[in-house]
């Protein structure tokens, strides 16, 4: 394996990348050799018997058919196709099933970015992997279909509307690798690139307690989140309700709200929360249940600052 880019390969960085290589090598030396020994002996035969004066006395009977050659040129190519064939399919089968301790990663694709999510919430526009650990990325696109490349990996999937698609590898050395979209998807296709960025297992660790919220105050963190995830669509902070959206938050702590099955509360920091994390949990009166859940998406900090920010609303 090259670490490094080659004359005709990018570099082979990952632990799929050996195979795929040897089996492109494999087909294209058949292909080179098969090239030369078959015009060569379509030249050596043009030349060889070529007319020469005389010739049209001299017409042998032509030999049809010679169950020899037509076994070994039968039976050869299928041997090595059958072979091929086994190789392929290992590799395809190795490339589509992750191993079970495969670290998981979200991706999701639109025009024309890639974020990528891990399991405790953090989102990156570069892909951070450990070195050495296998690492699953679960995809979606949130319009059109992409595809996901990485040539330093040898691994490539397309991101399909509608579905989710899956990819695994394992880096083997440390360092950065380009991401293409190679799937023709707009204007900005050839920008639509990221970074896999290949740290040690201390780094990696460092990049994902990585807290964007160090030395914030609870307040500001709920008003940067108000504004990042967008609450002021359903919700204002002016005390008017918005017609197809939410209670406004203005003077909301505190107040007794009455529900759509029949039962009121009122409104505490328990009260917040679950209709933050899980809204459907107690629709208030007069309103539907459209507000998607946060519910795995927010951290702790992260709901106890909105929390705070929708105290300080006070009438
Ligand atoms: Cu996304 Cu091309």
């Amino acid at each position: 394996m090259n670490p490094e880019p080659q004359l005709y390969l990018p570099a082979a960085r990952s632990t799929q990348a050996g195979e795929v290589d040897m089996l492109f090598h494999a087909v294209n030396t058949m292909s080179v050799v098969l090239f030369i020994l078959i015009c060569g002996a379509a030249g050596y035969f043009v030349w060889k018997y070529r007319r020469r004066p005389g010739d049209e006395k001299t017409l042998s009977t032509p030999t049809f058919h010679s169950p020899a050659v037509e076994i070994f040129w039968s039976v050869g190519p299928l041997l090595v196709c059958i072979g091929l064939f086994h190789f392929s399919t290992r590799q395809y089968m190795e490339s589509r099933v992750a191993p079970s301790d495969a670290i998981p990663v979200k991706v999701r694709a639109r025009k024309w970015a890639w974020e990528f999510e891990y399991a405790n919430g953090l989102v990156s526009e570069s892909l951070h992997v450990p070195v050495n650990k296998p690492v699953k990325l679960t995809m979606q696109t949130a319009d059109v279909i992409h595809s996901f490349f990485v040539p330093d990996f040898r691994v490539k999937q397309d991101v399909v509307p509608g579905r989710y698609s899956t990819l695994w590898f394992q880096a083997t050395h440390i360092g950065e690798d380009q991401i293409f979209c190679t799937e023709y998807c707009g204007l900005s296709h050839s920008d639509m690139l990221a970074k896999v960025i290949v740290q040690s297992d201390e780094e990696f660790q460092k990049f994902l307690d990585y807290d964007p919220w160090a030395g914030k105050e609870p307040v500001e963190i709920g008003k940067e989140l108000f504004e990042k995830k967008a609450c002021g669509t359903c919700h204002t902070l002016d005390g008017t309700p918005k017609a197809n959206g939410g209670p406004s938050l203005k003077g909301l702590f505190g107040k007794t709200e009455s529900f759509n099955d029949g039962s009121s509360a009122t409104v505490d920091e328990a009260y917040l929360r679950e209709s933050i994390l899980v809204p459907s949990a107690k629709v208030v009166k007069g309103f539907q249940p459209i507000m998607p859940p946060f519910q795995g998406s927010l951290k702790d900090n992260e709901v106890q600052g909105l929390i705070e920010f929708i105290k300080a609303q006070k009438l």
